[in-house]
């Protein structure tokens, strides 16, 4: 990270991301430049590319925007402006971000260069674990959605519009999304940083389940 550009490419992200509130705030970003850099040092990548592509992996999410639109495609360029990234360079950027979303239960991951795998897998460290449940009942909250339905199933997804376009219940996403993750990770850090965290979601969903069922 002693790249200049990545460091104003930072106060941007942070400057765009400042009152974002549904667990995509520059917190979020933060955590996965970390993990992401974690995760490189196990492998052989251009981390001038892993940092760019954390920084950026949820600029243009159709998870930001109230029309629930893709954006990335003209706003990455627009972020970067002036910076002095080749377009070569942000096609390769926005290679990784249009694959690093997940799309569903049923639909399988793109395949990535190393870089993007590494960012990928960051990302979805961060939607596990102690910090990943506390993310997913923030974006619950600010989409109205409901902590539980239990007349609601949960759905396996085979079709990204459907997952995009789906209002279930927060505990019904840790069965959509966050229980499958762990077995979604490629790189051998997050396979391993997964496993307890996979763990602690577990305990979680166990516990909640029994206070649900008003078992004392
Ligand atoms: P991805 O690109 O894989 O969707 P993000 O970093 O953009 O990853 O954010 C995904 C996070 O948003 C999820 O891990 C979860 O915390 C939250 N989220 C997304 N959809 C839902 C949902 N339907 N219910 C609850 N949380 C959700
Ligand atoms: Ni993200």
């Amino acid at each position: 990270m002693n790249d200049i550009r990545l460091k104003k490419l930072q106060t941007r992200v942070a400057d765009f991301l400042k009152d974002e509130g549904s667990g995509h705030g520059f917190d979020h970003i933060l955590r996965v430049l970390e993990n992401a850099m974690l995760i490189s040092k196990s492998e052989n990548a251009d981390t001038n590319l892993v940092a760019a592509a954390a920084l950026l992996h949820d600029i243009g999410d159709y998870k930001l925007n109230k029309e629930r639109k893709e954006q990335y495609r003209e706003m990455i360029p627009e972020i970067c402006e002036g910076l002095g990234y080749t377009n070569e360079f942000l096609e390769k950027v926005i290679f990784i971000v249009e694959r690093v979303s997940y799309k569903g239960a049923a639909v399988e991951d793109m395949e990535m260069p190393i870089e993007g795998k590494i960012v990928r897998d960051a990302d979805r460290l961060d939607a596990i674990g102690a910090i990943g449940i506390a993310r997913a009942f923030a974006y619950g909250g600010s989409h109205q959605r409901k902590l539980y339905a239990p007349e609601e199933d949960p759905e396996l997804h085979a079709d990204f519009e459907k997952y995009k376009n789906s209002d279930s219940s927060t505990l019904n996403h840790f069965f959509e999304k966050l229980f499958l993750l762990k077995d979604r990770m490629e790189t051998k850090t997050a396979k391993k940083i997964a496993e307890d965290r996979h763990a602690f979601m577990e305990e979680f969903v166990r516990r909640f389940m029994k206070e649900w069922n008003g078992d004392l």
